[in-house]
């Protein structure tokens, strides 16, 4: 079936793009990349580390002479990097002195239902009323949660002030982030700041020669538009009210047209003439990006790509360009010593125009100091999941149906039907299909893309992935495997906005 490419639709331009027109946005490469502080635990025992986050209300100088108000997790945007190590718990208890309820989910966790921000799973607001749990439920309940759990589960799920969310830890090396997950409300909460990292280490990844300590750059990219008084930029519509057609920026996904990397426009890096280690995460609401260097060292094959969303591949897959849809995570390793000293390398986005075209640059200094960092062959051992190992074959299609929305087979989200019961430790595959474009994204584990509309796995489909972007009129197979945790978990567009306007679906490991 012939679908527009997505390059096609790109080129097109979706409506959606908001404009920060009444703003004079800075020149791009002014400002410092910044990199997020490490959050460091308050304390720690035999077995876990604890740390705390507050969600509050900040006001960011994220453009020059114009302060923005942010929803942060710690005062910043991105949030603290939470850095944790395989084999141990770690304990993230969060205190929301926001305005509105949240829900914190760990992307690419593994991690116990009840710690995995179930999008009813409220944490209201330090003060919020005694009784405001139960009207809590009674809300979740009538917007219409399924099931014999009901507004009895959402209202004894629900917080105040505080809550901890118990990460226990047994998962490999990988560049995780966090979010805000509160039902019907992610795009918002996302876009206004809600984000940050979580890295996990272990011994594996620690025995190898990649680069390290200050070359080793975790990149959230996003696109954000702004308001004449630097305030976030972002529809004011009810997706469960407003018109089809009235919203189309909201329908499409929300697109900005400034683009952040870590909190800041269009940033610039010094870099020496040795290997780095970027950690690439698109934490955009929408916007998909083809993300290349220019200019192109001598040769090509600037991106050496060393992970994806689940922690490092078995070997390193060379790219000359990476494209990274919403909430996908790409490791590289960019070998700076392949310029000239003094060259200005701007990481450009081929999928954009104008200035969403363009991302950060790294300005090359004369320094090449002594370093061993290199890419090994080998990386990592990576088990291979067997497709004829598969007891169950699902079919999910991702679709806008008229009259119900935004859909996963042909139902909008509610909490508590469940629309999948895999048995935990059970491979299964999994097949995502569509007409228009979707990142489609699994909670609990990490999956394996084995087939592109009955062919082989695309270009960056390589190791275990959480999310995977489904283009135009694909069909793309997985393998999937739930282990350790029973309990009601989602899959959903991650596209924000499609998220929002439901289309989403638990499904229930047993
Ligand atoms: Cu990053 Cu269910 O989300
Ligand atoms: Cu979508």
């Amino acid at each position: 079936v012939a679908g527009p490419s997505v390059a096609r639709l790109l080129a097109e331009g979706r409506p959606g793009q908001l404009l920060s027109s009444e703003l004079d946005l800075p020149e791009a490469f002014r400002a410092a990349l910044p990199v997020p502080t490490v959050l460091q635990p308050v304390r720690t025992d035999a077995t876990a580390d604890h740390y705390e986050i507050t969600q509050q209300v900040a006001r960011l100088e994220i453009l020059p002479g114009v302060r923005t108000e942010a929803w942060t997790y710690g005062g910043g945007f991105p949030g603290p990097t939470v850095v944790t190590r395989s084999g141990r718990t770690a304990v993230v208890k969060h205190r929301n002195e926001l305005p509105v309820p949240s829900v914190t989910h760990l992307h690419g966790g593994h991690t116990p239902a009840d710690s995995d921000g179930y999008p009813v799973d409220l944490l209201l607001p330090v003060g919020s009323s005694p009784d405001a749990a139960q009207q809590a439920g009674g809300m979740a309940g009538m917007a219409g949660m399924a099931g014999m759990a009901g507004a009895d589960h959402a209202a004894a799920r629900t917080a105040v002030g505080e809550r901890s969310y118990t990460y226990p830890g047994k998962q490999r090396a990988a560049t995780l982030w966090y979010h805000d997950h509160r039902m019907g409300f992610t795009g918002p909460g996302v876009w206004r700041g809600l984000a940050g990292f979580h890295l996990v280490h272990d011994d594996e990844e620690d025995a190898l020669p990649l680069p390290r300590g200050e070359r080793d750059l975790p990149l959230m990219i996003t696109d954000r538009s702004f308001a004449a008084d630097g305030s976030f930029r972002y529809p004011a519509v009810d997706p469960q009210l407003a018109e089809p057609g009235v919203t189309d920026a909201y329908a499409n996904g929300v697109l900005g047209d400034v683009i952040l990397v870590n909190g800041a426009p269009w940033p610039r890096l010094d870099v020496d003439r040795v290997r780095y280690r970027l950690r690439l995460l698109n934490a955009s609401n929408a916007r998909l990006y083809r993300l290349e260097l220019d200019p192109q060292p001598p040769g090509g094959d600037a991106l050496v790509q060393i992970g994806s969303d689940g922690g490092l591949l078995a070997a390193p897959v060379r790219h000359d360009g990476i494209e990274i849809a919403p909430a996908e995570r790409f490791d590289v390793v960019v070998d700076f010593s392949r310029y000239q000293p003094g060259t200005q390398v701007r990481l450009v986005n081929r999928f954009g125009s104008g200035r969403t075209a363009e991302v950060m640059r790294f300005d090359v200094t004369a320094k090449q100091p002594a370093d061993d960092a290199t890419v090994p062959d080998r990386l990592a051992a990576v088990e291979a999941l067997d497709a004829s190992a598969a007891v169950a074959t699902r079919d999910f299609t991702f679709r806008r149906s008229r009259g119900d929305g935004w859909t996963i087979n042909g139902r909008p989200y509610k909490p508590g039907e469940s629309i999948a019961t895999p048995a935990l430790g059970a491979v299964e595959l999994w097949r995502f299909s569509t007409d228009l474009h979707h990142p489609v994204h699994v909670h609990l584990d990490h999956f394996q893309v084995i087939g592109r509309n009955g062919a082989d796995p695309g270009p960056y489909d390589a190791g275990w992935k959480d999310t995977v972007d489904l283009r135009p009129a694909e069909a793309v197979e997985v393998l999937v495997r739930f282990t350790d945790y029973a309990g009601a978990y989602m899959l959903h567009c991650h596209n924000l906005e499609h998220e929002d306007m439901a289309m989403m679906a638990d499904f229930t490991v047993r």
